[in-house]
């Protein structure tokens, strides 16, 4: 019996030296120390021996199996550490590239936002927020739009169940209103913001989309003004200078009040799709404050006048860019946001 276990023990030895992948060691292992393996066989013929043989040789099978389960192991990780050095060679691996993950960036309208946002702090004006869920006063009544008044039905508006004084503001206007009664006159300042409105979506339309709202009172404040830093913000946007044109254009909040166009940046004012012909695209509403406005700002329409504008951002994202739907920025589509 002890002369079996010596022999098992030289073979084992003699085979181990042949093994050189981690698959034939784990066939050795089985072999050797399975369940059925060499060792167990042994181990098995113990009860033919008498009690004190059965005592020596059973204690010597046992620090044998518990060797040979250790040389076993220290050879796996031999193989295993010969695996990975060898990985490294053949297939020049390094390690110290980064792994590969979706790096994220700033979206489209974000980055058009921040730069208009740079262009009006470099002229004095403050950068505010406001609410999302806005009152019915600010969102209308502050702004000259009574209850009942047709001016309402030009927003469609989605309203809070069982709650008609809370709105999702449907523009950031009401933000002027805000800043004035805060800050006072004279007042510099946009409104960068998310706006929402209940509309049947298509390619023009969206539920929420973008604004930026501007706000500048002071002393006679004319339209020259209003004209002079809207070609700033608009060369700020295109890099160069853009022609533009005012046409009346109706908002209870203003007096006169315009639509600014410019000269088609597609075709340069010949006419073509995207002017619909004309030679000019309708980008930016605005004009002078309503005096009912100031009024409500607690602000004397009889001592200080202003300029508001309000600028579609999605819609200068889709000029700059040529984009032809205005669902692509909310869609969350991969395909279309790693392009910028
Ligand atoms: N709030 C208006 C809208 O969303 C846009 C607007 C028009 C804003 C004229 C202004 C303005 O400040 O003077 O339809």
């Amino acid at each position: 019996m002890a002369d079996s276990l010596e022999k098992l023990y030289l073979n084992f030895q003699k085979e181990l030296n042949q093994i050189k992948d981690l698959n034939s060691l784990q066939a050795f292992e089985v072999k050797y120390l399975g369940r059925k393996g060499e060792l167990t066989k042994i181990l098995r013929g113990l009860s033919e021996l008498s009690i004190k043989e059965r005592k020596t040789i059973g204690e010597k099978a046992n620090e044998l199996k518990a060797e040979m389960g250790g040389i076993v192991a220290n050879k796996r990780s031999e193989l295993e550490n010969k695996n990975y050095k060898d990985l490294a060679t053949a297939e020049k691996i390094d390690i110290t590239v980064p792994a590969k993950r979706l790096v994220g960036h700033i979206h489209p309208i974000s980055q058009i936002r921040m730069e208009l946002e740079d262009l009006f702090k470099s002229m004095g004006f403050l950068v505010l927020d406001g609410p999302d869920l806005e009152s019915d006063y600010y969102n209308f009544e502050a702004l000259n739009i009574p209850e009942h008044h047709p001016a309402r039905d030009m927003q469609d508006t989605f309203y809070i169940e069982g709650d008609r004084e809370l709105v999702l503001r449907t523009h950031t206007s009401p933000v002027q209103v805000r800043a004035m009664q805060k800050y006072g006159a004279p007042l510099k300042a946009i409104v960068p913001g998310r706006v929402f409105r209940n509309e049947a979506t298509d390619a023009s339309h969206e539920h929420t989309f973008y604004q930026i709202e501007g706000l500048m009172i002071d002393k006679e404040i004319s339209i020259a003004n209003l004209v002079a830093v809207m070609k700033e913000l608009l060369a700020g946007i295109f890099k160069h200078e853009v022609e533009v044109r005012l046409r009346p254009g109706y908002f209870p909040f203003v007096e006169p009040g315009f639509e600014l166009d410019i000269k088609c940046l597609i075709c340069r004012g010949k006419g073509c799709s995207v002017c619909k012909h004309t030679g000019w695209v309708e980008l930016l509403p605005c004009g002078l404050v309503h005096p009912n406005v100031l009024k409500h700002g607690n602000i004397d329409p009889e001592k200080w006048s202003g300029f508001a504008f309000g600028l579609g951002l999605n819609r200068l994202v889709m000029m700059r860019y040529g984009i032809d739907d205005i669902r692509y920025f909310n869609s969350g589509d991969l395909r279309f946001l790693q392009q910028f």
